[in-house]
């Protein structure tokens, strides 16, 4: 177990680059290796999560040469994978196993995916249910959570498939299925959710629809993907701890460089200025199918707000630490409309109102968000409940805290942030991780 210790105070300042994003580093990963051709990959998160997604297919025959962020794959096209000689471990992470599944669906060789304590939590259902719908052959335990066995499917058919919750894994699940569906599969997203999935499909060469008016996306089985060059941005799921970290320091000023600021991941730039923050779009510019920018935050005093729904799944990943920019806010912010936060890595509702609580902040929870007064946040001892996103949270929330926070078990920063303690202490607060 490491433990971070985070002095109060601090003054946020400088220019940083945080790692790559872990949504486009999985999916570039899976896709250059059904992939015909060479596909060089740059700005790769070279973090827990994706590395064991790379070594997934790397199992399953496609040639995969990594160095830190920059990944060569030599893809084996839709039909050259081979059947690992071991189970397939995805580690911690919910977007490899569930993307993954609907890929291993539609092969000719049985498969068995596990995860570690957290991932073998989650819910499956929610992809066991449309595979099944296409045909494959698809099961996780009794309470429908991993390890997910996978048989192969005589043949998977295509699908109209309305989902029941906003969810990016879900939709991505289908479509990867749907590339080796007989006919046209039509998903649709009761609200707007990232679509990374989409427009690599269509840098990989695979012809996909636009939303129509209703989120539809539909897709064609039996096409191809062809080789590319992949530059993948900064994570704005990471950025959004320096962000928030300059929000909330007075004197702080900052540039986060080379962000992706596709508009499907930007609600906390949305909600953060909502609550007052000074926030700017440097040099827009596109980096393949991807926004990129770089992102200037500096210090301004931050107030309560009710977060509109709609930018919740803009924001899913980003709502533990705008709970701390909430803690210092003037004010009530309320959040409805996000019980998907139950289901992450943590109940990210329940990790957070605890660790708030201890912390001596006027938080609330409710069933789908948390009602949190804004005030002093004193010092104390916090659980993480082994997920990176809550550890990060609580290490930024020390800039405005009376006294040291002690943070459990921050190991799992590895999964997304590697190397997030030194740019912490490099942008000017006091950590120690033992
Ligand atoms: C992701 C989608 C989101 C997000 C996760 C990454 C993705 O999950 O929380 O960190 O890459 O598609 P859900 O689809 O479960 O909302």
């Amino acid at each position: 177990m490491s433990v971070a210790i985070a002095k109060p105070g601090g003054s946020i300042r400088g220019t940083f680059t945080v790692p790559g994003d872990k949504s486009m580093s999985h999916r570039s990963v899976m896709f250059a290796s059904i992939a015909e051709g060479t596909s060089h990959i740059t700005g790769f998160l070279a973090g827990e999560d994706s590395l064991n997604t790379l070594s997934a297919f790397a199992s399953m025959g496609a040639t995969i040469k990594q160095d830190n962020t920059d990944v060569v794959v030599e893809g084996v096209g839709m039909y050259g994978l081979h059947a690992p000689t071991s189970d397939l471990y995805m580690g911690n992470a919910g977007t490899g196993m569930r993307l993954i599944a609907g890929l291993l669906s539609a092969q000719s060789f049985a498969t068995k995916l596990t995860g570690d304590e957290s991932l073998s939590r989650r819910p499956m259902g929610r992809i066991i249910k449309p595979l099944s719908l296409m045909g494959a052959d698809i099961a996780g335990d009794s309470a429908g959570c991993p390890p997910l066995s996978i048989s192969p499917a005589a043949t998977l058919n295509a699908i109209d498939y309305e989902l029941p919750m906003a969810s990016a894994q879900v939709k991505s699940c289908i479509l990867l299925a749907a590339l080796y569906a007989k006919g046209v599969s039509r998903v649709t997203e009761p609200a707007v959710t990232r679509d990374h999935t989409e427009r690599m499909l269509k840098t990989f060469g695979y012809p996909i629809s636009l939303p129509d008016s209703n989120g539809t996306v539909q897709v064609t089985g039996g096409g191809k993907l062809s080789a590319c060059d992949i530059d993948i941005p900064a994570d704005i799921s990471s950025a959004a701890f320096p962000m928030v970290a300059a929000c909330i320091s007075p004197g702080a000023d900052i540039t986060l460089t080379n962000v992706g600021v596709n508009p499907t991941r930007t609600g906390i730039i949305d909600i953060l200025r909502l609550m007052g923050a000074d926030i700017e779009l440097l040099n827009p510019r596109q980096s393949g199918a991807e926004p990129v920018a770089d992102i200037r935050v500096r210090y301004a005093p931050l107030h309560g707000v009710d977060i509109p729904e709609a930018l919740v799944p803009l924001a899913i990943d980003e709502l533990p630490v705008t709970f701390i920019a909430a803690s210092v806010a003037e004010g009530v912010t309320r959040v409805t409309g996000a019980e998907e936060l139950r289901v992450k890595e943590s109940d990210r509702i329940a990790s957070m109102a605890a660790g708030l609580q201890t912390l001596g902040v006027d938080a609330q929870p409710t069933p789908d968000g948390m009602v949190i007064k804004g005030g002093a946040i004193g010092g104390g001892t916090v659980d993480t409940f082994f997920d990176h996103r809550i550890a990060m949270a609580f290490c930024i929330a020390s800039l405005r805290a009376t006294a040291p926070i002690m943070v459990n078990d921050v190991q799992h920063v590895e999964t997304s942030f590697p190397g997030f303690f030194e740019l912490c202490n490099a942008q000017g607060m006091n950590l120690r991780v033992s």
